[in-house]
């Protein structure tokens, strides 16, 4: 019965138009916050060189294979992650639990938005002061690091930038996944991209280029310990959205034609130089202005200024830079709501708006304790974490690996090798006996060891 269907009566959500157009949103989803905020600021608090070999390696051995295996597992199962997990294990007579591991990537897509839009509303926040200061009144009155400081000490200002943030990601989300997204990829992601070149070629003017290549690139390997190497894979994971079934719900929409292997590595080259770039970027105006290199969460939006306020038509830059700073983090942002909401659809009588209502309502709770974290709450210290450290640590560095290796488990181990080797047809036999090997044993023991590492146990 099911087979006579087409798959857009199957799944109910709709179907990406091309194959171009998933690839634009996957890829959406994966560049965000965590290539041009969070990656040179975590480089630079694990000390550059070594982190950046380990984060290249876990994204070759274990975030290519894992970006396969979930848009594989997506397209196998046509549902929401929860159900098409569901429907695997079915599918594979095996244990119904398994969609446990969609219920856990449902809820870390709220964990990490939670988070994530407060430091989008940042964007939005620079995005309006440079608006101002275009038009001639200096809303950029003190330093860059007074300013930065004075948009954290307002939780009014975090609210509203990030209220309106997360109001947009929600609207979009409503709309369904055809509409508002791909378009907004297709023009603005090669915008980004050709202002990060500009921006790296304004640090290559600089004089410390040169420092910010052989900091960025030479390893020094007595800087690695168990918590550089759990950072760096909490960075892969975080960057290429891997872990909460997020990749998942969008291969579900995927065309049946689409060679999964190659998509998944654009996607990771696309994802993986915008975040070197991001650093060549960056760093060369650290090192020029005698900047912390070690500056935080805060490091671009301090850094960077630095620059904008010494270029020619610098605020010009500055506004262009940070839209599209935002919008970048808006086609992810959707990633994060649409496992949860799609679940929503299927399992409640909510249609789409309602659904992604929310949960986008839930995260904006939850959210409100991150924007506290910057002022009111910031000395309210657990394990030496604020409650938005808290968030991002355990999200990040512990539930999305987590959730890498569960999926990595039921593709290599649980699910039935005809299903999967039918996702894979038009691979050819050594290249799937790689990823077969690489799913069933290279991700989950990595994944392991790098727990106990950090744990100290080993
Ligand atoms: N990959 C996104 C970024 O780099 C963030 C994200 C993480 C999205 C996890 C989905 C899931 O900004």
């Amino acid at each position: 019965m099911l087979k006579t269907q087409t798959t857009e009566q199957i799944s109910g959500h709709g179907m990406w138009s091309s194959k171009l157009a998933f690839i634009l949103a996957a890829t959406g989803a994966a560049v965000g916050l965590g290539n041009i905020w969070r990656f040179p600021y975590v480089t630079a608090e694990n000390g550059g060189g070594a982190f950046v070999l380990i984060y290249l390696g876990c994204i070759a051995l274990v975030g290519i294979p894992l970006l396969m295996t979930e848009i594989l597992l997506g397209r196998a199962g046509r549902h929401s992650p929860i159900n098409s997990l569901l429907q695997l294990a079915r599918r594979s007579n095996a244990s119904r639990t398994w969609s446990g591991v969609g219920v856990i990537g449902a809820l870390v897509g709220v964990l990490v938005l939670s988070f994530y839009f407060v430091v989008a509303g940042w964007t939005l926040a620079y995005v309006w002061t440079y608006a101002v200061e275009l038009v001639g009144s200096h809303a950029f009155q003190d330093t860059p690091q007074a300013h930065f400081d004075a948009l954290l000490a307002s939780p009014a200002r975090l609210l509203f930038w990030s209220s309106l943030f997360l109001a947009v990601s929600v609207g979009v989300v409503a709309m369904g996944v055809e509409k508002g997204l791909e378009g907004s990829v297709r023009l603005l992601m090669p915008l980004l991209f050709g202002l990060l070149l500009i921006m790296v070629g304004y640090g290559m003017a600089s004089g410390h280029f040169l420092q910010s290549v052989v900091y960025l690139f030479e390893p020094d390997f007595s800087a690695i310990n168990g918590n550089v190497i759990l950072q760096a894979v909490g960075q892969a994971f975080f960057s290429l959205s891997l872990g909460m079934t997020g990749i998942m719900a969008y291969g579900a929409y995927v065309p049946r034609d689409m060679h999964i292997g190659k998509t998944a590595a654009i996607i990771a080259l696309a994802d993986t130089s915008v975040a070197i770039l991001a650093g060549l970027a960056i760093f060369p105006i650290v090192f020029a202005f005698g900047l912390e290199s070690t500056g935080g969460p805060g490091l671009i939006f301090v850094t960077l200024p630095h620059a904008f306020a010494a270029m020619e038509f610098g605020n010009l830059y500055a506004l262009a830079f940070f839209t599209l700073l935002a919008v970048a983090a808006w086609t992810s942002a959707i990633s994060l709501l649409e496992p949860a909401t799609a679940y929503l659809v299927e399992r409640t009588s909510f249609n789409r708006p309602v659904s992604v209502l929310i949960i986008g309502g839930s995260t904006w709770l939850l959210g409100i304790g991150s924007v506290l974290s910057f002022n009111y709450w910031s000395e309210f210290l657990l394990w030496g974490k604020n409650f938005q450290e808290l968030i991002e640590y355990v999200s990040t560095n512990i539930m999305l690996p987590a959730g890498g290796l569960l999926i990595a488990v039921f593709a290599g181990w649980i699910v039935s090798r005809v299903i999967v080797r039918e996702q894979l047809a038009d691979m050819n036999d050594d290249l799937y006996q790689v990823w077969r090997v690489l799913i069933r044993f290279v991700v989950p023991i990595a994944v392991l060891l790098v727990f106990l590492v950090a744990a100290g146990l080993i």
